[in-house]
């Protein structure tokens, strides 16, 4: 049961690997605007190799065990979603393939809210909702809304990836507020 004293962990996990990165610098802003009494930690999902069946026969590699790890360690999870061709990246697509796979898929119950940027006008809309239909099956407990979708990203980031859209920075500590509360309900 958390008290004030242990804070609520999310494990934040970005779906793009590139450096300057808008879904990165997203994840990066909600950890700086979080309510009191949650943390945000970011699993980096570079060094996940691409999924082989062959190589899993072999038993989970090292930087699988650690996202297995770290997501049942999680009170929830933030996914920053970028959108490829109307879906979820491969990058992201990848990482959960491998994660969810028996024993002990630590996806089951686990609350989680998204996030996701794009220059095009959809924000990555389209992507958070098939994001949404992969959990189904996975049984991971989604917050619905707020919804947090960052259309025009290049015109909401500075050079520097801070978030100087006041309207967008809002929507995100809200829904960052919701999942905390969300948390809290899913475990009751
Ligand atoms: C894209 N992009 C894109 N954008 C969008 O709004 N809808 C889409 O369907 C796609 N499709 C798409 C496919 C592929 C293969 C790439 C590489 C890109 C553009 C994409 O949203 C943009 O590159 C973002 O900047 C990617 O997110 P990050 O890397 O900035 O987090």
């Amino acid at each position: 049961m958390t008290t004030s004293s242990t804070p609520l962990k999310v494990l934040g996990i970005c779906g793009s690997l590139r450096a300057k990165s808008y879904n990165k610098w997203a994840l990066a802003t909600a950890a700086k605007l979080l309510p009191p009494g949650m943390t945000l930690e970011t699993f980096d999902l570079a060094p996940i190799p691409l999924y082989n069946a062959d190589v899993h026969a072999q038993g989970f590699p090292e930087p699988v065990k650690q996202l297995r790890d770290k997501i049942k360690a999680a009170d929830a999870l933030l996914f920053a979603c970028p959108e490829y061709n109307y879906s979820i990246s491969g990058v992201l697509k990848n990482a959960i393939d491998w994660a969810s796979r028996p024993p002990e898929q630590p996806f089951e119950g686990k609350p989680y809210g998204i996030l996701g940027a794009s220059m095009g006008a959809g924000g990555t809309m389209r992507a958070q909702y098939h994001l949404r239909q992969v959990t189904i099956f996975l049984n991971a407990i989604p917050l619905n809304r707020p919804e947090v979708f960052i259309a025009a990203a290049h015109t909401k980031f500075d050079d520097a990836g801070n978030l100087t859209d006041e309207p967008t920075r809002k929507i995100m500590a809200d829904m960052l507020a919701a999942l905390q509360a969300w948390i809290i309900r899913v475990r009751n």
